[in-house]
């Protein structure tokens, strides 16, 4: 119940969003060409004529009847589709209307269109037999009456049968009445008494005529035997019989069993049945026994296809005179057939992006069976987010209830089941296969929150430092993920210099090769970037560090480097063991164990007089200085860093073992001292272009070396 109101209310939401609602009632004459213009179809709907095409109209028909009428799109007409013949529409029914319905997408509308068929005179009236014989005693008295067999027209009304005559003549005459059921019927009336030994025998035309323009009219001979005796004509109990009989009933099975008397004894009274008036349908879905008048189904019997049937049953004594009365069966419906889904009209795909309420499909259900066996019900099976909105009638529209995602369900069944109101009740079901399309909703994720690459300075350019993967998981383009780096300087640097990306992989390579001594790190923004239209993107922070390697020597800062200028230590004379006499003071541009500097005496002039501090580089007296000790002292010492391998350099100390500068007469003054002692100036002049000649030596060496090593690394 509470489903029905809501249904009702659902309904009704609908009938008030779509006002341009209402039913077309048009009437056509039966046998009308095609394309007999039934009615302005476009002008009573108030649409314009070239919308029809553009909203899909249609014409549906219910069940699976047939279709006369159509709509010719081009004019917004009504039109004939196919010739209709009223009589084998709707038989013997007076009023012939069929229902169709007009349907209209976009939004769906749906109207009724009832069009009713006008009968046309095309029928002739026919007597069931064309010959009716009467065997009638000649005492047979003035007014004496013989119920003729009534002529049947097929057409209605005024096309119907409306009047007899009879061939004019000596003895009888004709009396027309009309039935119960609206027919005309004749009787023959005895005008003049007959006389066997005059006439034995006599033929009369009989012509029953309809009321058409023009009319039409069917004949059939009367044949008159006169007889010496006197007969009664048999009696039905009753003049109609009215049985009610369910469809599906087995063959076999006893309709009714009718019965007439005749007074007369002997022959005279001995009653035969006979069927009258069966149509080619009914005719073989009833037999009647002659002898015993019972009526049994002999067919299958479908209310969809007849739910009423009017046949006649003529009860005839052995002489011939017969009397007939109407039987009436009225068919009830059984619940044999189960609804019916109809898919009328389907969006797949369907965008992930619509919003709820969106319509995706518009069906139909049908239902053969009548009152609550035609009543159907209609429900989704499993939980997914659409629902059934009922429209006009039976039509549902198929929406949404939320937003969908393609990501998380690409693709729905659902399983639509139509149940109708009998006991058991019946029902179907179909289902829709419905795609989700995609919609670039997706931007792509890195899988880390920032990333961070590790690279030895002096790396080769090309090297890979490091890779990112984002991931977006729409469909194709809108899923593919090109990496780039977001434009910006480093050190005044565009970063395209240091780095690039791989567009598709996301690896991460070095441009160049890096210094750790001129920075240590530097981060840059790597933005993912789908290919959908417009694109979504992200970006990530890639942090860099450099790591050292030792690749300076150590610096001599104190005493300067040879040859610039001679620095000279004065030691007292009395200076005792463990005295601080000096301090080498290096520095190395590399970090960490690079950088951890040791000192060592290579060389002394008086070795074991001086010690220095492994890695303080302070230049101790070892023991107590004495007069004996020589008062120029000369240290070579060399500093090395503790990297691998290690790099070193030396530098040259000297000292003088003084208290009193002026106690050195050749250290008064420097150009004395230069003039003086030409020859050690030349020496250690000498002694720093060995020591510079070296150390090219060396670096060229090592340069070779290399090169040596990157050669055949760079060929690859
Ligand atoms: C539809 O109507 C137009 C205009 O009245 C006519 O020309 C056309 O023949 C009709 N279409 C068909 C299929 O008969
Ligand atoms: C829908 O049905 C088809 C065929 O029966 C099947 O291949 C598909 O996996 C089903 N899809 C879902 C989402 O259940
Ligand atoms: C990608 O998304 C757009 C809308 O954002 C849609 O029109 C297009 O069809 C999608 N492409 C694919 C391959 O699904
Ligand atoms: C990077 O992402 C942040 C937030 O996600 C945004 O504000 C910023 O504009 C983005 N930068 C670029 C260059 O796309």
């Amino acid at each position: 119940m509470g489903l029905i109101l809501i249904m009702f209310t659902l309904g009704f939401i609908f009938i008030f969003l779509h006002p341009v609602r209402g039913d077309l009632s048009y009437t056509v004459p039966e046998e009308s060409k095609r394309q007999y213009v039934i009615g302005h179809l476009a002008k009573d709907l108030g649409i314009d004529g070239k919308l029809l095409s553009a909203r899909k109209a249609r014409v549906e028909t219910e069940d699976s009847a047939k279709r006369y009428c159509d709509i010719n799109l081009s004019s917004g007409n009504l039109v004939v589709a196919e010739t209709i013949d009223r009589e084998e529409l709707c038989g013997s029914r007076i009023s012939c209307i069929v229902n169709y319905e007009l349907v209209l997408e976009n939004p769906l509308e749906v109207h009724r269109i009832s069009l009713q068929i006008e009968d046309v005179n095309d029928n002739s009236p026919v007597f069931p037999n064309d010959r009716i014989s009467f065997e009638i005693t000649e005492s047979a008295h003035k007014g004496e009456r013989f119920p003729l067999e009534e002529a049947h027209d097929l057409d209605i009304g005024r096309n119907a049968v409306q009047g007899y005559s009879l061939e004019k003549n000596e003895h009888f005459i004709l009396s027309v009445h009309e039935n119960a059921d609206g027919g005309k019927s004749a009787t023959l009336v005895l005008e003049k008494e007959l006389d066997r030994e005059k006439q034995k025998d006599m033929n009369l035309i009989l012509t029953a005529f309809d009321g058409g323009n023009p009319p039409k009219s069917g004949t059939a001979v009367i044949h008159v035997t006169v007889l010496d005796a006197n007969d009664n004509i048999p009696v039905f109990s009753q003049p109609v019989y009215r049985v009610s009989l369910a469809e599906n009933t087995p063959l076999g099975t006893e309709v009714i069993t009718v019965s007439a008397t005749d007074a007369d004894e002997g022959a005279n009274g001995d009653v035969t049945y006979e069927l009258s008036r069966l149509s080619e349908k009914s005719g073989k879905l009833f037999s009647l026994d002659k002898i015993t008048g019972q009526i049994m189904v002999s067919g299958n019997i479908d209310y969809e296809k007849e739910n009423f049937f009017e046949v006649r049953v003529q009860a005839k004594d052995g002489p011939g005179l017969v009397s007939s009365a109407k039987i009436i069966i009225d068919i009830t419906d059984v619940n044999d057939n189960e609804p019916r889904i109809i898919l009328k009209s389907l969006n797949d795909p369907i965008p992930e992006n619509s919003i709820a309420g969106t319509e995706v499909a518009i069906i139909n259900v049908q239902d053969k069976d009548s009152g609550d066996n035609r009543h159907v019900h209609c429900h989704i099976q499993q939980d997914v987010p659409f629902k059934l909105n009922p429209s006009i009638k039976n039509y549902f529209s198929l929406i949404t209830t939320s937003m969908l995602d393609r990501e998380k369900e690409s693709d729905y069944n659902i399983t639509i089941t139509a149940t109708d109101g009998g006991s058991p009740p019946l029902s179907s079901s179909i289902s829709i296969h419905l795609t989700v399309s995609d919609v670039n909703d997706n931007p792509p994720v890195f899988e880390q929150q920032s990333y961070t690459a590790y690279v030895m300075e002096n790396n080769k350019p090309g090297t890979s430092i490091s890779s990112v993967t984002a991931r977006d998981p729409d469909w194709r383009q809108n899923g593919t993920v090109l990496y780039s780096l977001v434009p910006s300087e480093i050190n005044s640097l565009p970063v395209s210099s240091f780095l690039s990306i791989n567009s598709d992989t996301g690896v991460i390579q070095a441009v160049r090769s890096f210094d750790y001594e001129k920075f240590r790190n530097f981060k840059v923004q790597v933005v993912a970037r789908d290919n959908g239209s417009p694109p979504l993107s992200s970006n990530v922070t890639v942090s860099v560090f450099i790591s050292d390697e030792n690749d300076n020597s150590p610096q001599i800062l104190y005493p300067a480097p040879e040859g610039k200028s001679l620095m000279t230590e004065m030691v007292p004379k009395a200076a005792l063991s463990g005295s601080l006499v000096s301090k080498v003071i290096a520095v190395d541009a590399d970090s960490g164990q690079n950088a951890w500097l040791s000192y060592q005496i290579v060389k002394s002039t008086d070795p074991g007089l001086f010690t220095i501090g492994l890695h303080s580089g302070e230049i101790r007296a070892q023991k107590d200085i004495t007069e004996s000790d020589s008062m120029k002292q000369n240290l070579v010492i060399s500093v090395k860093d503790n990297g691998q391998p290690p790099l070193s350099a030396t530098c040259s100390v000297y000292l003088l073992i003084s208290d009193n500068l002026a106690e050195v007469p050749e250290l008064k003054d420097m150009t004395f001292e230069e003039n003086n002692s030409k020859l050690t100036f030349y020496l250690i002049i000498a002694l720093v272009s060995v020591s510079t000649f070296f150390l090219t030596f060396i670096i060229l060496i090592l340069a070779v070396r290399f090169c040596h090593r990157r050669k055949p690394q760079t060929v690859v």
